[in-house]
């Protein structure tokens, strides 16, 4: 089983988000029993909310469940759990190097630096940008990277 949280900061825009996309491709890939996808967030600002509306809107739109989706803040167990810890902006890795037992810091990484014409990059954030179209675009655009590198280091 591979384990695969993705994190942001208030887990209710980007990281849900990136949440439903690769559960949806994970599914599609037939590796569902294989692969485990989660999300939460570096601050307890949102605990307990539903995904924003405007994140809500943009995953219906597209046919992805958020029904049972709920912010969460990162917890010990979390770094324990995951394999992989996709980050969406350069906060985040900061918030969570802070975080991290030394043992799980080398889980944590940058979404967009599996592209190579995008490395360092930071996902657009909606709360602040109301676009939330373009994030989950951009989200698309990394993610199947993201499952094929998970895939070839099974
Ligand atoms: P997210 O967006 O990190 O993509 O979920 C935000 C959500 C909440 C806040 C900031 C960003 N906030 O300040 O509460």
């Amino acid at each position: 089983m591979t384990n695969v949280l993705f994190v942001c900061l208030g887990n209710i825009c980007r990281s849900p988000m990136a949440e439903a996309i690769f559960k949806d491709l994970v599914l599609k890939a037939g590796l569902q029993d294989q692969i485990q996808v989660d999300s939460c967030a570096t601050s307890s600002e949102e605990d307990g909310h539903k995904p924003h509306p405007g994140a809500r809107k943009v995953m219906a739109a597209h046919g992805l469940d958020y029904s049972y989706m709920h912010s969460r803040p990162i917890t010990r167990q979390d770094f324990d759990w995951a394999d992989y810890i996709i980050t969406m902006d350069s906060q985040n890795v900061f918030n969570l190097n802070q975080m991290a037992p030394a043992q799980d810091r080398s889980k944590i990484q940058l979404c967009l630096d599996i592209l190579p014409d995008k490395r360092g990059q930071d996902i657009p954030d909606p709360w602040y940008t109301h676009r939330f179209e373009y994030t989950y675009q951009v989200l698309c655009s990394a993610l199947p990277a993201w499952l094929d590198k998970i895939k070839s280091a099974r």
